[in-house]
């Protein structure tokens, strides 16, 4: 069945992968950011997350007035943002705020009652949300938050499958103002292809990591259905 697919944060890097492998299989894909990656059979929603949350919920009901339908919603947006908790300013822990939580939740919160078979959400998180970083400390709670709020919504019966990945390190523009040396990191190509496989099958809820040197995927969590997943 072709899906009508929204991927959040897929300007570049592992969003964009996952545009492409979709795309590919002939499913509708709106993906959003600011910067247009013009990729071809996709359409382009422009979504800038800031500190306004004012902002945030008006772009998020223009996308959602824009690409309806949605069987499907990937949340890869995510930005790399260092410093101790005391050095990082009211802005850039309002910014990390709605990129991380405020926004998947605002979409789930949208999405959810329209779509036409219960809302499959894809959330990807990262290793910083299962290892205490005093460096990310507002990155690290988001990705842990956003592991909670999908571990929650299949809770609900009113989503269908969830998928939560935390992937280790990956070479992709996350790391393009740093001097990080990526060489070692996962190959974006792959680390899509492991998160597409994921998502496939039958299943209600897996939580998994992907992790490095070696590569490899580790399922730490998986239910098989909705009453499994209710306590
Ligand atoms: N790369 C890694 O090592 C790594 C490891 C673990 C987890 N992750 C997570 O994986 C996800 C994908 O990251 P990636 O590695 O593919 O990096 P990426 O290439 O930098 O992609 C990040 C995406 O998020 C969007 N985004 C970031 N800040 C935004 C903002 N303020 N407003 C709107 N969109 C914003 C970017 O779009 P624009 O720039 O066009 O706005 C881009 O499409 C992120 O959630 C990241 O936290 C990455």
């Amino acid at each position: 069945m072709k899906k009508n697919i929204l991927i959040v944060g897929a300007s570049s890097g592992i969003g964009l992968e996952l545009a492409r492998h979709y795309v590919g299989e002939g499913h509708r894909v709106c993906i959003t950011g600011r910067n247009d990656p013009s990729l071809p059979g996709a359409q382009f929603f422009r979504l800038p997350i800031t500190t306004s949350t004012d902002n945030l919920a008006k772009g998020i009901d223009g996308l959602v007035a824009a690409f309806k339908n949605v069987h499907t919603l990937v949340y890869a947006a995510g930005f790399l943002q260092r410093g101790s908790i005391d050095v990082l300013p009211d802005a850039a822990l309002l910014t990390m705020a709605n990129v991380g939580l405020i926004a998947p939740m605002m979409l789930a919160a949208r999405l959810k009652p329209l779509a036409p078979t219960p809302l499959k959400l894809m959330l990807i998180t990262s290793s910083s949300g299962y290892t205490p970083r005093p460096q990310e400390p507002a990155y690290a709670a988001t990705k842990a938050g956003l592991a909670m709020l999908g571990a929650s919504l299949v809770r609900d019966l009113g989503f269908g499958k969830v998928l939560v990945v935390a992937p280790s390190g990956i070479r992709t523009a996350f790391w393009r103002e740093t001097d990080e040396d990526t060489s070692t990191m996962l190959d974006p190509i792959w680390t899509a292809e492991q998160i597409v496989a994921l998502s496939s099958g039958p299943f209600k809820y897996k939580y998994a990591k992907i992790l490095r040197n070696p590569a490899r995927v580790e399922v730490v969590e998986k239910l098989d259905n909705a009453f499994a997943a209710i306590d």
